[in-house]
């Protein structure tokens, strides 16, 4: 579902086939330098023309009453979730053919579905087949195909049986109980090698988009990440960074980026570490259901984050006693470093993976259990840090349980 308090920051789009979109931009020009790349990278150059990209994608281009079938006519009970594109229906597929099958049986898929009326559009539809139609990585999420078809655009994907991290760490319910530490750290590798995939020599490819919403889960919890409307081919030859618009979700872009719309690598690095952080503490990036001072994370947190002590007051209460005193330290530290506000300063991805690698590996910094994520098998350990805001299983701030208000994407303007 799309579950997002954050705020998309908007932009004036001109509209590629007339449909609306969504994005502001800060100067109105989207001056991607990305045009004058060649090299042997693995991806061509974009812009390419709509003709190119989905001539040359490796994805099947489904009619629209193959995916009207498949999802039984997008039944609202098969829906999986919404976002700022549209609506997301689970739908069967042959896993061979491809084609499509009784409903219940065969290969599940996601279909998303743009909404005519929603905030994006054709564009970042394009992008989309034009990324994922031509990267795979065990980290990225599949794109089986697309619809294209009259005013028709969808999506195909794998299906992701355990939907998205953000529904995992702000969801209240039964059915969401709170991602154990374990797995935190384990989501938190995943998706730092699928941005450390993105960022390397040979893809050279700027996410912009680095949320928990847009991290999926598989059923053993490896992450993916999916939504690339808003990549952008990084800078080539001895350029430092990609001119754009000013696009993304508020909470989680890079203040350099913000104020002048230069975008590098160390921009989805910033990203990284509030979503880090978010994992960390289970705390919305932004929130404004919380107490004066505590609205945006990262100012809260970041003075306790410089306090090897004081550490322990961002992390989730609801997972005390999962992690190691030195676990604990090293993530916050990672996500401290990430979160620098001078670009240099931040590290590379390919630096984040061996450092959650390691916080994986070792027994000293992260402690394992049966099952991981029930509640009641949870390591209560006496070595981990002292206890905190909790109270009868329910989060309190101010004296009050925190409720999660789910509202969907809307414009921001600057
Ligand atoms: N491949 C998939 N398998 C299973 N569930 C999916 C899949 N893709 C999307 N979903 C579900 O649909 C929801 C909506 O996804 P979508 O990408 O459209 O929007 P979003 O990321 O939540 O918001 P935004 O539009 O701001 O990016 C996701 O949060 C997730 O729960
Ligand atoms: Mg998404």
């Amino acid at each position: 579902m799309g579950v997002c308090l954050s705020i998309r920051i908007k932009a004036v789009t001109p509209s590629h086939i007339g449909v609306s979109s969504k994005y502001v931009s800060k100067d109105g020009k989207d001056s991607s330098s990305s045009s004058s790349k060649v090299s042997s990278t693995s991806i061509p150059p974009t812009p390419r023309s709509e003709g190119e990209i989905l001539q040359s994608t490796n994805v099947k281009s489904f009619g629209f009453s193959e995916l009207k079938t498949a999802t039984r006519n997008f039944r609202p009970d098969s829906v999986l979730g919404e976002g700022g594109f549209g609506s997301v229906f689970k739908g069967w597929i042959d896993e061979v053919t491809f084609t499509v099958t009784k409903p219940g049986t065969g290969l599940v898929i996601a279909v998303k579905r743009l909404n005519q009326d929603g905030f994006q559009g054709h564009k970042e539809w394009l992008a989309e087949v034009n990324y994922l139609g031509q990267l795979y990585h065990p980290n990225l999420v599949k794109l089986i195909g697309y619809c294209s078809e009259d005013e028709h655009r969808l999506l195909v994907y794998e299906f992701m049986p355990r939907g998205s991290l953000e529904n995992h760490l702000f969801r209240r319910g039964s059915y969401f109980q709170p991602l154990s530490w374990n797995l935190r750290m384990k989501v938190a590798l995943g998706a730092a090698k699928g941005l450390a995939f993105l960022h390397s020599a040979e893809t050279k490819v700027i996410y912009r988009d680095f949320k928990t919403s847009n991290i999926l889960l598989d059923s053993n919890y490896n992450a993916k990440l999916s939504d690339f409307g808003l990549a952008k081919d990084g800078p080539t030859g001895d350029k430092s960074h990609v001119s754009t618009r000013v696009m993304g979700t508020y909470g989680y872009a890079a203040p350099e980026y913000l104020a002048t719309g230069h975008l590098t690598t160390k921009s989805d690095v910033y990203s990284f570490g509030v979503v880090l952080l978010e994992m960390i503490s289970g705390r919305r990036s932004v929130d404004k259901n919380r107490p004066t001072g505590e609205h945006n994370l990262v100012e809260w947190a970041k003075p306790y984050l410089t306090n090897k002590r004081k550490v322990f007051r961002v992390i989730d209460a609801r997972i005390e006693g999962q992690y190691s005193m030195l676990g604990a330290q090293t993530a916050a530290n990672l996500a401290l470093q990430c979160l620098s506000n001078e670009a240099k300063y931040r590290p590379n991805m390919e630096e984040v993976v061996p450092i959650l690698e390691k916080l994986q590996d070792s027994k000293e910094v992260s402690r394992s259990t049966p099952n991981q994520n029930s509640p009641n098998s949870q390591n209560r350990s006496n070595s981990g840090p002292p206890k905190y805001r909790r109270r009868n299983g329910v989060e309190v701030a101010n004296g009050r349980p925190v409720s999660y208000p789910r509202p969907s994407a809307s414009p921001f303007y600057k």
